[in-house]
């Protein structure tokens, strides 16, 4: 793909997308930079009550789950961070992930996105084919606990042909699910509107409150399902999440519930 040939980001852009929103966030957009998690993680930027936001045109260190690289191309996809404080009063994030995949789902579904479907605990799929990943990571408050979660996103807007991507039901992008599929700023505005509404309803309510427009989404809804990650392999019938957003699974020796982590979920 030639360099020039597609739309960067654009901070002016994000926040005439966003109007009056625009307000409620910080936005630090920029051609590249190795990992836009580790960035927030690595240097947070003082609280000034606005919600911090790094995206990138390209990553040169991307990460995913389980210790996986996140590839990047210039134009293939929009990367960004979010970085969410707590305030004494809200829920600890145990739920917060899936929080932020029904956020994502949300954006596409608005955009005319067809399939949308989540795989515990956050990918985001269309027809079953991965379109976006997300990595939240706690950073801790030097001593007094967990003080704030970098939210990571990652959304393919147009793999190139010889991205070798690796993920059990394959991949997709944007532009293979809608005929005029939005650049990275409109999109990027869309994903923190509704992270900004989800967010706020998540630190008042909590996780019950999306529970049901989570299990809606639920790609492997009473499928048969493997944790893998796990030091016992562990099987059964997927029955959607509980409260906190933990996984259950209906085993021969009962209801199990297992918790977010170092796990990944695939069809049996
Ligand atoms: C996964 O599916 O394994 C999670 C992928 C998360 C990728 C995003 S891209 C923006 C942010 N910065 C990173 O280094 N990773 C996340």
């Amino acid at each position: 793909m030639n360099l020039s040939d597609y739309e960067a980001l654009d901070a002016g852009a994000v926040a005439a997308a966003l109007g009056e929103l625009a307000a409620a966030f910080a936005l630090d957009l920029r051609p590249e930079c190795d990992s836009t998690n580790s960035r927030l993680l690595e240097e947070p930027p003082p609280d000034d009550g606005r919600i911090a936001v790094l995206a990138a045109d390209r990553q040169t260190a991307g990460r995913g789950r389980r210790g996986r690289t996140w590839q990047s191309w210039p134009g293939a996809g929009l990367t960004f961070s979010v970085l969410w404080r707590f305030t004494p009063s809200a829920q600890l994030p145990a739920g917060l992930s899936l929080v932020v995949g029904l956020a994502v789902a949300r954006a596409l579904e608005e955009l005319g996105v067809d399939g949308v479907q989540l795989k515990w605990p956050n990918d985001v799929l269309i027809h079953g084919r991965k379109l976006a990943g997300i990595l939240v990571e706690l950073s801790s408050g030097r001593g007094r606990g967990p003080a704030a979660a970098v939210i990571g996103i990652g959304i393919n807007l147009r793999l190139p042909d010889a991205a070798a991507v690796d993920y059990p039901t394959g991949v997709t992008d944007l532009t293979a699910c809608l005929p005029s599929p939005p650049g990275p700023n409109r999109l990027l505005a869309l994903v923190l509107q509704h992270l900004h509404g989800l967010l706020g309803l998540y630190a008042s309510a909590g996780f019950t409150a999306l529970r049901g427009a989570w299990q809606q989404r639920n790609a492997f809804a009473d499928l048969p399902v493997r944790i893998v990650g796990e030091a016992e392999a562990l099987a059964g019938i997927c029955a959607g999440v509980d409260d906190d957003g933990a996984l259950l699974l209906q085993t021969p020796d009962g209801l199990v519930r297992v918790l977010s982590g170092e796990v990944s979920l695939r069809l049996a």
